[in-house]
């Protein structure tokens, strides 16, 4: 099936326009879909001032990256930055080497980039892109480097999906200072930085005119640090279809979703009564002073005049039960300020070595006194026990929210790629302060590529997007 242009658009939110993904994706060859975009320091239109940002694509957030299951991206990078950056598709089950998810690619101002790789089958849902050179990672998310990915597959055919108003609710906050976003702090570096405005893809308290009974929303917390506690202004339920990435087993009914940094979830919100509903944002309170929403609401939806919402899906996808039992490796990782397993990142240290093809049991315990998101790269995980209880329903996951005290079991197959990537805190801060640790994933057989060159680069003191 053909995703053209229409329905690619489908799935725009209010403030993205037809521009946004460049008008018609070309396609040089059946299965490919090439894209082409910079990053760059372009000036974009934030609370109606016009601000100086980076930007992919000249857009806030970046251009959508649109594929099917099945289909290859091959993206034409340029980095026109005053620094070195690269691309991390977080969320996506890719290789962690050669063109695909290599974070450890550097590309130099003025230089260009082709990533390419191929969406597999089963991973139809949400992810997103975001820079990941070390130590530059915070301030390049924050003065505006980060864009969604759209993976669909053959479940998003079934009716009850097909005919839902498909958006993107992209979610960021900002802090402005003038004409300009706010520059970075000596405490945001331990805090993690926030703003008091939550922005939907780059607008304030956008209202959309849906186009049908129920809405579809990707919701992507793609804040450098700031967790969201979501929830609809008549308190009716949020149908859970997809965490992080694939669709879960069946929909699940929720009156709260809480998203840490770089978690996605898919919600049906279905308009039963014709009245318009509101999406809110509540304090959440993560350990650290966090500075107060101005929101009213993120989003007010107004649905279509006599239209019914489509019946729910009974079954999505199927997730295999992992059994704990064949985890013969069982790891301990503990999270503290900064640390995990009371060390900081070094680049030419291997952390963890696993073996493709096993499954791993990591028993995850945060020692902090405050909230970390820990994420691991390229193999999505399941959630054994947290505080020793089962999750109430199968999710496979990327990035796993951990409350102080709090710990979490999780299973992780190492299946498919092999080779040597990160796992992390994804508060950005904490992340570039060395909150994260190099996994080594290694064949059976044959012997892994060489170990990328080294890299670290400090970010240049006080450097922030200038105007031109
Ligand atoms: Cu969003 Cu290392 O990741
Ligand atoms: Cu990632
Ligand atoms: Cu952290």
């Amino acid at each position: 099936m053909e995703l053209g242009r229409r329905a690619a658009l489908g799935i725009l939110g209010g403030g993205l326009t037809a521009a946004f993904l460049g008008g018609p994706r070309p396609r040089s060859e059946p299965g490919l879909v090439e894209v082409a975009f910079d990053a760059a320091t372009r000036p974009a239109r934030i609370l109606g001032r016009r601000v100086p940002m980076w930007l992919y694509g000249g857009r806030f957030p970046g251009p959508l990256l649109a594929m099917r299951e099945g289909e290859t991206l091959r993206l034409r990078f340029t980095n026109r930055l005053p620094d070195p950056t690269n691309l991390h598709f977080h969320g996506m089950h890719v290789p962690p080497t050669g063109r695909a998810d290599n974070i450890y690619l550097q590309i130099p101002p003025g230089e260009r980039f082709t990533y390419e790789f191929t969406a597999g089958p089963g991973t139809a849902g949400t992810y997103w892109y975001h820079p990941h050179c070390h130590e530059l990672v915070a301030r390049q998310m924050w003065f505006g480097l980060s864009g969604p990915i759209v993976v669909r597959g053959p479940l998003d055919a079934m009716p009850e999906l097909a005919a839902a108003d498909d958006r993107l609710v992209v979610l960021r906050d900002v802090a402005m200072a003038g004409e300009a976003l706010a520059d970075f702090a000596i405490d945001d570096w331990y805090e993690g930085k926030e703003g008091p405005h939550l922005l939907v893809n780059g607008a304030f308290e956008p209202e959309w005119r849906m186009r049908a009974g129920t809405a579809r929303l990707r919701l992507i917390n793609t804040c450098n640090a700031r967790h969201l506690r979501l929830r609809l202004s008549d308190r009716r339920p949020l149908f859970l279809i997809a965490l992080d990435g694939p669709f879960l087993e069946r929909p699940v009914a929720v009156e709260e979703i809480l998203l840490a940094p770089a978690q996605r979830a898919e919600v049906l919100v279905r308009f039963e009564d014709g009245r318009p509903v509101e999406l809110r944002a509540f304090h959440y309170n993560r350990g650290v002073p966090t500075p107060r929403l101005e929101n009213r609401f993120l989003l007010r939806m107004i649905p279509p005049a006599g239209a019914r919402p489509l019946p729910l899906p009974d079954r999505l996808a199927t997730i295999p039960r992992l059994d704990p039992a064949g985890a013969r490796v069982r790891r301990r990782l503990v999270l503290s300020m900064f640390l995990i397993d009371g060390r900081r990142y070094r680049y030419e240290r291997v952390d963890i070595r696993a073996r493709l093809g096993e499954t791993e049991l990591w028993r995850v315990r945060n020692l902090g006194t405050m909230d970390h998101p820990f994420h691991l790269h390229t193999w999505p995980f399941q959630i054994h026990r947290r505080d020793g209880r089962a999750p109430p329903f199968r999710a496979w996951r990327d990035t796993v929210h951990l409350r102080p005290g709090e710990e979490v079991e999780l299973l992780v197959p190492f299946r498919n790629f092999a080779g040597r990537t990160l796992y992390h805190c994804h508060i950005a801060e904490h992340a570039d302060r060395g909150m994260m640790g190099t996994i080594e994933v290694v064949p059976e057989t044959g012997a892994l590529p060489p170990p990328p060159p080294p890299i670290c680069f400090a970010p240049r003191a006080g450097a922030a997007p200038r105007r031109p």
